[in-house]
């Protein structure tokens, strides 16, 4: 069994350490060898590890996923604009897909499994959300007769770290960020990370392969946890809580039928809760099926080793399907029916810097109070220069009248900087 592999870099090079060292022991599992044809990158100068083998390195995309003798062609390169292609290309040419591009499957997933039903292939990507876990492989198969009602979990790693040290350490979201860099668990750029995009494209292909639906990036609603404060974490921890981002996706009945709901936001997680205890750059995922109860995945969501692993486990499933003439199970998406987040009821907590003036408070509650929101708790802290910080927990209500809320204290002159809101999970 042949395969190509499109990027050397994070990822890709753990993938061609894992394939020399377990050669024997791969061939053994799959009844014949795994043979590297070739590896795309960049810039095939470029110094490697010293176990890539330079000469099987060049630029030629097309040239590489063409080759008649190439039976599974593995996508590790980022790069969505270039990977969409590459992977439609692939799947044309009649070759098994493994991705971990969680970026290209968020906007096109549907598209992807078409071409690969098209072609009577695979198209599989384990490694796509929350890299070593198991996840997407149950979804697909341990519980695929299972209706399933919730997925809930933490799926960015940058973040879970910087959260992670601000609650541990005392960090500020900085030197927090500069902590995760120093330690490889953030980019040079994790703006994605931070303002929940990346947790918000894992979501949508969750929600998809949970729900058998299409469900697209643009579909997430989507807050980060860029404004997280200091000052924020201190209270969580004083109600019991701890601040996490959380990604959610459910089944809703309406009364005209059922909606998704799927969602990416900063939530103070109670200290019992399962999320809370996930540490650092670990991933977990909550799963409520109607049948099989609660499931917990958990493990390295990222990394050069456990994300390799997990395309390992779809380049063998994808070989051993192609040896027999079998697919992988596919089931057929529908559009989904989106529940409007203004209608989403719950507890939030609202957390702005104001300056330490008489009637700045009453001038706030002020402003819950015109929406029609009920505030439970209130608490201050100085904030030194004049300034404080105030965390305004409600009673429940809709996100429209947060939105409300967070707009029109914006307009007040003695609040100053960002607004963090948080939800009360
Ligand atoms: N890193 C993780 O822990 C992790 C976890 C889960 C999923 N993923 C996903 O896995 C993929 C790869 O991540 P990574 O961390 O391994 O990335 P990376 O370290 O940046 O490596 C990317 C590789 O792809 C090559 N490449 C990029 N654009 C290319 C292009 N246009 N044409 C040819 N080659 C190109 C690069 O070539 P050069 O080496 O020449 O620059 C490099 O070898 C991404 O989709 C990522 O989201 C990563």
């Amino acid at each position: 069994m042949r395969l190509v592999l499109l990027g050397c870099g994070v990822v890709g090079s753990s993938l061609v350490w894992l394939l020399r060292r377990d050669a024997d022991l791969l061939a053994r599992r799959l009844g014949e060898p795994l043979d590297l044809a070739a590896i795309v990158v960049r810039d095939p100068t470029r110094p490697r590890d010293p176990w890539v083998p330079m000469e099987l390195l060049s630029d030629d995309i097309v040239g590489a996923i063409t080759r008649e003798d190439v039976d599974v062609v593995v996508e590790v390169m980022g790069s969505p604009t270039v990977a969409l292609v590459a992977l439609e290309r692939a799947l044309q040419a009649g070759k098994s897909v493994v991705t971990a591009n969680k970026d290209v499957l968020a906007d096109h997933l549907g598209v992807l499994e078409h071409l690969a039903e098209v072609a009577s292939v695979d198209l599989l990507f384990e490694a796509a959300v929350a890299g070593g876990v198991p996840l997407i492989r149950a979804l697909r198969t341990s519980l695929v007769g299972e209706r399933l009602w919730s997925l809930q979990g933490i799926v960015n790693g940058t973040s879970n770290f910087v959260l992670t040290r601000m609650t541990e350490a005392g960090d500020d979201l900085e030197s927090a960020l500069e902590e995760a860099r120093s330690r490889g668990f953030a980019e040079a750029d994790p703006s994605r990370d931070l303002d929940g995009r990346d947790a918000a494209a894992k979501a949508a292909i969750l929600a998809s392969l949970a729900f058998e639906r299409s469900v697209r990036a643009t579909h997430v609603y989507t807050e980060g946890v860029t404004n997280v404060t200091p000052a924020d974490i201190r209270f969580a921890r004083s109600i019991g809580r701890v601040v996490k981002l959380v990604a959610t996706a459910r089944r809703v009945d309406e009364v005209d039928g059922e909606a998704l709901s799927v969602e990416v936001f900063p939530a103070m997680v109670p200290q019992s809760h399962p999320l809370a205890s996930v540490r650092d750059a670990a991933n977990a995922i909550l799963v409520e099926g109607h049948a099989v109860g609660e499931l917990v995945f958990i493990g390295p969501g990222a990394g050069g080793l456990p994300t390799a692993a997990a395309v390992l486990a779809d380049i063998l499933e994808a070989a051993q399907n192609r040896r027999s003439g079998r697919r992988s199970l596919v089931v057929r998406r529908d559009e989904p029916r989106m529940l409007s987040p203004a209608s989403i009821v719950g507890r939030f907590g609202i957390s702005l810097l104001v300056r330490d003036a008489a009637g700045v408070l009453a001038r706030v509650a002020e402003v819950f109070g015109d929406q029609g929101v009920s505030i439970a708790q209130v608490e201050q802290l100085g904030a030194g220069d004049g300034l404080a910080h105030l965390m305004l927990v409600t009673h429940e209500a809709t996100r429209s009248s947060m939105d409300a809320v967070v707009n029109a204290l914006a307009k007040i002159a003695d609040v100053v900087g960002a607004i963090q809101r948080y939800r009360m999970l």
